[in-house]
């Protein structure tokens, strides 16, 4: 017998095929009942109809549970109306296992709380598992985007002695006769030598920052892609990021437009991110906030819900750059016509979603960077190694870090960024 997967259904129509997976759900109409069959490549009914299979199956069938696992085999048949064009008219049941307790989550209105204390189970529900074939199609994106144009891949590491970002919000731990050591925030500065050896780097992996933001756009682990490419200066930074967000939302939608319309995506919005996309300064979109009616002036950070007011101003993301240096990190390097900013820029995603991306030219100077890590209150001497790259060869370059849940979060149309990662760690949150 031929073992299929439910996503290929479509290729054995009136062929007798095994389908190896769960029950999700049952319906039953006296003579006939439904399966609501999954295997994790999808999900497909299957129908057991009392008149054409012998009584056992039907009994069989009839004691099914929630969250079963079974072994089903029948005959593939073309149907119109049912999702993905097929439905399944069985013809045997193999049970593995009929759970002895009721699945909790059984029903369309759980607490958030119930469903994240259950995620290891709630990863189980169509929503979730098409969210994470989004995610899923979004890292492959952004992978295929940075190797179809030369960068070469460099995994930088989670521990480590030099902060990257800033000390407010590290993670510290103990590391051997070392002493201090921090998980990494960002792998940036690993990037910065690496692009010095490489020319155009990127990396994909977890970063950690202690945050007491308990927003719906803030995770404590997050996923973060990050690329660094020497010689590049402000503008040709941001035409990468833009190259790249289109990219990722046009294959996106390509691989994984089913998916999206099913979790309740309007995906005209996304039809039409292109580029370029528009630019404002820091300083008109402050601007912009006051005539909005924000309490806001030129120093001020730019919050979530400031954030969201720029964003709406447009279709696409918006591209906000040269802010003030103080409320920036260390190692930005100052705008030569303006040295009260840097060259910097955030990308704000349409819809409220929040900054996406967070970017800038490097520092090359090497006395102007030790100047401004001291400023910071960082230790200098953790710093040993990167102050070698403006040692040896020092060039301008510049990079960007792109927050993955931020994306999915995006892409998806997600309410909150806790559904955007398999296991969301939040401030109140590590367990499952
Ligand atoms: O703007 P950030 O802090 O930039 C950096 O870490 C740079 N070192 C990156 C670089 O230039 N190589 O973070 C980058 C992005 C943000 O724009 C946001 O999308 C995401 O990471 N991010 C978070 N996502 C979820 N939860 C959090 N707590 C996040 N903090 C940042
Ligand atoms: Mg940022």
């Amino acid at each position: 017998m031929k073992v299929a997967e439910i996503s290929s259904l479509g290729k054995h129509i009136n062929e007798h095929v095994q389908i190896r997976g769960w029950l999700r759900r049952k319906r039953s109409s006296g003579k006939i009942q439904f399966l609501f069959l999954r295997d994790g490549s999808g999900f497909v009914q299957a129908i057991v109809e009392k008149s054409s299979v012998p009584e056992s199956v039907f009994q069989v069938a009839a004691s099914l549970k929630m969250e079963s696992s079974l072994i089903v085999t029948g005959l593939v048949k073309a149907e119109e109306r049912a999702p993905g064009g097929v439905e399944v008219l069985v013809e045997d049941v193999e049970i593995l296992q009929i759970p002895e307790k009721d699945f909790p989550i059984n029903k369309p209105d759980h607490s958030i709380d119930f469903l994240m204390d259950n995620r290891h189970l709630w990863l189980r529900t169509q929503r979730q598992t098409h969210v994470l074939k989004i995610r899923h199609e979004i890292i492959r994106a952004v992978r295929e985007f940075y190797n179809d144009r030369g960068f070469v891949l460099v995994d930088t590491p989670i521990f480590t002695g030099s902060i990257g970002e800033s000390a407010g919000n590290t993670f510290e731990i103990d590391y051997f006769d070392y002493g201090k050591a921090y998980l990494a925030q960002t792998g940036q500065l690993y990037l910065e030598a690496a692009a010095m050896a490489l020319g155009k780097v990127y990396n994909l992996g977890p970063t950690f920052r202690a945050e007491k933001s308990k927003t719906r756009r803030h995770l404590i682990e997050f996923w973060m892609n990050e690329a660094e490419v020497a010689y590049y200066g402000h503008d040709d930074n941001i035409k990468l990021q833009e190259d790249l967000v289109t990219y990722v939302v046009k294959k996106t939608l390509e691989r994984a437009g089913e998916y999206l319309r099913s979790v309740g995506r309007d995906t005209s919005r996304l039809e039409k991110i292109e580029t370029p996309f528009p630019r404002i300064t820091y300083d008109e979109a402050i601007k912009l906030l006051v005539k909005k009616g924000f309490d806001i002036k030129w120093g001020d950070d730019i919050g979530g819900d400031e954030e969201t007011a720029i964003a709406n101003e447009f279709e696409k993301p918006v591209v906000v750059e040269r802010y003030p240096r103080m409320m920036k990190a260390f190692y930005m390097q100052p705008d030569p016509e303006r040295p009260e900013v840097v060259l910097c820029d955030d990308m704000l995603a349409p819809e409220g979603y929040g900054e996406i991306i967070g970017a800038s030219e490097r520092i090359h100077d090497r006395d102007l960077l030790v100047e401004r890590i001291q400023e910071y209150g960082l230790d200098v001497e953790s710093y040993d190694w990167y102050l070698d790259l403006r040692d040896y060869g020092t060039v301008p370059h510049s990079g960007f870090g792109m927050g993955i849940e931020r994306i999915v979060a995006w892409i998806a149309g997600l309410e909150h960024i806790r559904e955007a990662i398999p296991f969301a760690r939040t401030l109140y949150r590590i367990h499952p």
